[in-house]
């Protein structure tokens, strides 16, 4: 996945994109670069690194101009390099492009242009897409046009297999940039007599809350002070102007060290925002107006299947325990990247939910287009209102947890569960929930924020365990029902911030091999709050230290047994078994933060990952 933003109007363009790229810096960060409209031709400035190794290649010389595109990069084809960093130009240089997404068949492509004598300076496949396009441009003699221009880039998407989100330039055409869409986000940005391309609002909610964001086949050609929406098979494009609903301030650190640490402690807010005007006290149930389906039509689901990535699909599992213990449907988690390519055997009154913080992530969004395939509803729960899945889903319930710019998922997680809550409600109170259950789940929801505030008050004490165990060589993770899967999204905190080896598994599990890892070097962390199972998660946890294996557990207010037999203890608000998993979360996020700081990782952008993962 990368970022993309351009500029045009009448301000320098190069400091505009500089600052828009450092917004989107979460998008990739391996290299980055610039090209800008001077004095009739287009000046490139570009090189491997972070956005600052880009400003301090252009302290020397910033080209001067109103228009321009801009990226940084997160490598899909050629490694990190000056030459592979963006933007490309084609073989007259007239041209420059910026890129994000796959093109498939760029190889065929490339031996095309060869043979016509193109020469390319990169290993990436987003060069070819600049060539080919002025391939295309050149074919014909006329005068430089935007015609001309959009005609060119019409013809040369037409041979790509693949992803794109893309801006263009032309030397000759200085009120004029071009950008296109399908599969990689693609916004346009409307701000007095200056127009912009971005990868995502963030990057320009500066200058312009108002926006398009453009569907799979658009292209747009847009001025200083207008644009026209086409779409890729020649006629006009239908959009719409949407307000973007955060400030630049939400999208910014505001205090923080990291994005990371300020998301976890947004998640008392973005819980209660998820629910926000969603429950209903008079009738007992929650309220999901974006699900699109009358109560007719919900009361005949008889299978659930949910489908997500890494952390979403972890919240897809807490759904199904949610949803099987309180709305008594049968449902199963297929995580997107197997779902997609399953033969999933599924019956008529199926019902399908994709969940994705970025709504881009291309596995789920192929598998959400596999379970429509098959003529079933797939409802998206998702963070970026307009993202793909949101617009492509069949209704769903947007989360409303603002921006999340740290790679590591955090407040995107909570607000995933406690929509999955809200939806178990809404289906059981279908089913054989009575409006005293509904209203006892509603109260117990409603203080589910001010209980993570009480646990986000230990944080200082958190800090102190997690730096007593940051050398650890590996880490296992254990829990049991609600909590198996937050043994799992405890494990994947750890080792994408950290880089410390661990692992997510149901308490039991231990003994069927997994214990043969415990060693005075390898700490277990037990989430065993004061539940249906406690006792059997104390049995495991003297299992482990009668091997010497440290343990750190995560229990209720009470427990105090633990004391006696465990290294650590970090105790959570009592609450029932459904809801633990939005409290037992929130202390292990602190812990592998605190740990990666502690090692001195780079929290927000760690090593070899991206924010969202467009590209398969
Ligand atoms: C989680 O911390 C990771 N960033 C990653 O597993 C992420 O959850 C996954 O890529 C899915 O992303 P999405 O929710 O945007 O689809």
């Amino acid at each position: 996945m990368c970022g993309i933003i351009g500029y045009i109007g009448k301000r320098e363009a190069a400091p505009i994109m500089v600052e828009g790229l450092r917004k989107l810096e979460y998008r990739g960060y391996d290299s980055a670069g610039l090209a800008v409209l001077s004095g009739g031709r287009i000046a490139v400035r570009k090189c491997s690194g972070r956005i600052q190794d880009l400003q301090s290649h252009l302290a020397e010389n910033t080209p001067s101009g109103v228009s321009g595109i801009s990226h940084t990069r997160w490598a899909t084809h050629g490694p990190a390099t000056d030459n592979n960093a963006h933007p490309h130009t084609d073989h007259s240089g007239n041209i420059a492009l910026v890129h994000n997404g796959v093109i498939e068949n760029y190889q065929s492509l490339r031996d095309v242009l060869e043979a016509q004598d193109h020469v390319f300076h990169s290993d990436t496949d987003s060069e070819v897409l600049a060539h080919l396009i002025g391939y295309e441009y050149y074919k014909k003699t006329e005068p430089d046009t935007q015609e001309r221009l959009l005609d060119a880039v019409r013809a040369a998407l037409r041979w790509v297999k693949g992803t794109y989100g893309i801006a263009v330039l032309h030397a000759e055409l200085p009120n004029v940039m071009i950008g296109a869409r399908l599969g990689s986000p693609l916004v346009v940005g409307l701000g007095k007599g200056e127009n912009f391309l971005a990868s995502d609002v963030s990057a320009i909610v500066r200058h312009t809350r108002d926006a398009i964001y453009l569907n799979d086949y658009d292209l747009v050609a847009i001025g200083p002070n207008d644009f026209d929406v086409y779409s890729l098979d020649g006629g006009a494009a239908q959009f719409e102007v949407s307000v973007v609903d955060f400030s630049e301030e939400q999208a910014e650190l505001t205090g923080y060290p990291h994005y990371m640490l300020k998301e976890i402690y947004e998640q008392p807010e973005s819980v209660l925002n998820a629910m926000r005007g969603r429950l209903s006290i008079e009738e007992s149930t929650a309220v999901l107006g974006g699900l699109n389906m009358t109560a007719q039509e919900l009361r005949t689901i008889d299978r659930i299947v949910l489908t997500g990535c890494g952390t979403a699909s972890h919240a897809a599992m807490v759904g199904e325990y949610l949803i099987e213990s309180l709305a008594r449907i049968p449902a199963e988690v297929e995580i997107s990247s197997e779902l997609r390519y399953r033969n999933l055997p599924t019956d008529r009154d199926t019902l399908m939910f994709a969940l994705s913080q970025s709504g881009e992530t291309i596995d789920t969004l192929a598998a959400m287009r596999e379970g429509q395939r098959k003529g079933h509803r797939v409802l998206g729960i998702c963070n970026n209102v307009a993202s793909t899945i949101a617009r492509e889903s069949d209704g769903g319930v947007y989360m409303h947890a603002g921006p999340e710019i740290g790679v590591a998922a955090t407040k995107s997680f909570t607000s995933q569960v406690t929509i999955m809550t809200l939806l178990a409600l809404t289906l059981g109170r279908m089913n054989h929930l009575s409006a005293s259950d509904g209203k006892t789940i509603i109260d117990e929801l409603k203080a589910v924020p001010e209980k993570i505030r009480t646990i986000l008050k230990q944080d200082a004490q958190i800090k102190k365990i997690a730096q007593k165990y940051a050398r650890s060589k590996g880490m296992l993770f254990l829990g049991r029902q609600f909590n198996a899967p937050i043994a799992q999204e405890a494990a994947l905190k750890m080792k994408e911030i950290s880089y410390i080896y661990a692992s997510g598994h149901p308490s039991a599990e231990l003994k069927h091999g997994i214990i043969a890892l415990v060693s005075p070097e390898t700490p277990c962390v037990f989430i065993a709050p004061d539940d249906s199972v406690f006792e059997k998660n104390v049995s495991n946890i003297e299992e482990v230290k009668a091997r010497r294996g440290p343990v750190i557990a995560i229990t209720t207010e009470g427990k105090t047994e633990l004391e006696r037999i465990c290294d650590d203890v970090i105790y959570i608000p009592k609450c029932p078994d459904y809801l633990s998993p939005l409290l037992t979360i929130i202390p292990l996020q602190l812990f592998s933060y605190h740990i990666a700081v502690e090692l001195g990782c780079d929290v927000d952008k760690p090593r070899n990952l991206a924010k969202s993962v467009t590209v398969e």
